[in-house]
């Protein structure tokens, strides 16, 4: 498949999927969504891929949904359009591989919920969040009013998407949400060398990690660690954990083969 609205580039281990409509501050529509779920299945297939960036082309990462498809909406298509973005999302989060957002500019909206289904969000310093939606006399629709209290506190989301106000990368990162920023001249540079160190990390463990802590977030503490302990039991069916414990013996540097 050729992409009108995005580039797909693979690199060794890292797969990098740029939105790519700068025109159009990488407004997500129809097509946009059905390319990136193209790409999610390609990259869940190939399991040379060990890590996914998204990241934006131009100004944006995403400016949010696009809101020319708003106008031809009715209560049924816009039933309709929110679930296959949460689908999207969901598809992003459970990917079995690290999942890293660059944030490169605006994330606004649709943006700010892709983001925010990724493990990791990195930022560049001209990097901007926030949930306008209610400028539009509408809410965030692609999980934006669930991940975002989770990830940063029920006040903080309710004040960011009830004022709809827009936050630069410093304070995204003291909320939470951000996990470090980077001036903008490096700041591919910098997400990529993060990708190629969590690439020679073991898959199976990767898997396991980011598992117990997105199933077991929402669950009670007991049975929160319960998916913990099954999943440090999985390890052990991959070679990788004799490999860690046998490489820090011996003073070298492992070798993980899942
Ligand atoms: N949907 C559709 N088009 C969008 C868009 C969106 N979410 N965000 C930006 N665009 C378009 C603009 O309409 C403009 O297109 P045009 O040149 O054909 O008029 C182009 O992208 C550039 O945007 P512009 O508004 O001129 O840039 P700016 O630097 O002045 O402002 C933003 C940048 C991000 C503050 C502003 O574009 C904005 O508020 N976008 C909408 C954000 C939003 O509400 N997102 C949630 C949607 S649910």
């Amino acid at each position: 498949m050729s992409y009108q609205t995005i580039i797909f580039t693979v690199d060794g281990p890292v797969a990098v999927l740029t939105f790519n409509r700068p025109e159009k501050l990488n407004a997500l529509n129809p097509e946009m969504f059905a390319e990136v779920r193209d790409v999610l299945n390609r990259v869940a297939a190939a399991p040379r891929i060990r890590v996914l960036i998204l990241t934006g082309q131009g100004r944006a990462f995403i400016a949010g949904a696009d809101i020319r498809v708003f106008l031809d909406l009715d209560p049924l298509s816009a039933r309709r359009f929110a679930a296959e973005a949460h689908e999207a999302a969901f598809q992003i989060q459970e990917m079995d591989i690290p999942v890293i957002a660059a944030v490169n500019g605006f994330a606004l909206g649709g943006g700010c919920e892709m983001a925010m289904a990724c493990d990791i969000i990195y930022a560049s310093e001209e990097a901007r969040f926030g949930q306008p939606e209610i400028n539009l006399g509408i809410i965030p629709a692609f999980g934006g009013t669930q991940r975002l209290a989770r990830l940063v506190g029920k006040m903080a989301a309710k004040e960011l998407i009830l004022t709809g106000r827009i936050i630069n990368a410093a304070e995204a990162r003291a909320m939470g949400l951000v996990a470090q920023v980077f001036p903008a001249p490096a700041f591919m540079e910098e997400v990529r060398k993060i990708a190629m160190n969590l690439a020679d990390k073991g898959r199976v463990a990767l898997r396991a990690a980011k598992q117990s802590v997105d199933r077991g977030f929402d669950m009670d503490l007991r049975n929160g660690c319960s998916v913990e302990i099954a999943n440090f039991a999985l390890c052990f069916a991959s070679p990788d954990a004799k490999e860690g414990a046998a490489a820090f013996l011996e003073k070298r540097p492992p070798r993980f083969s899942s």
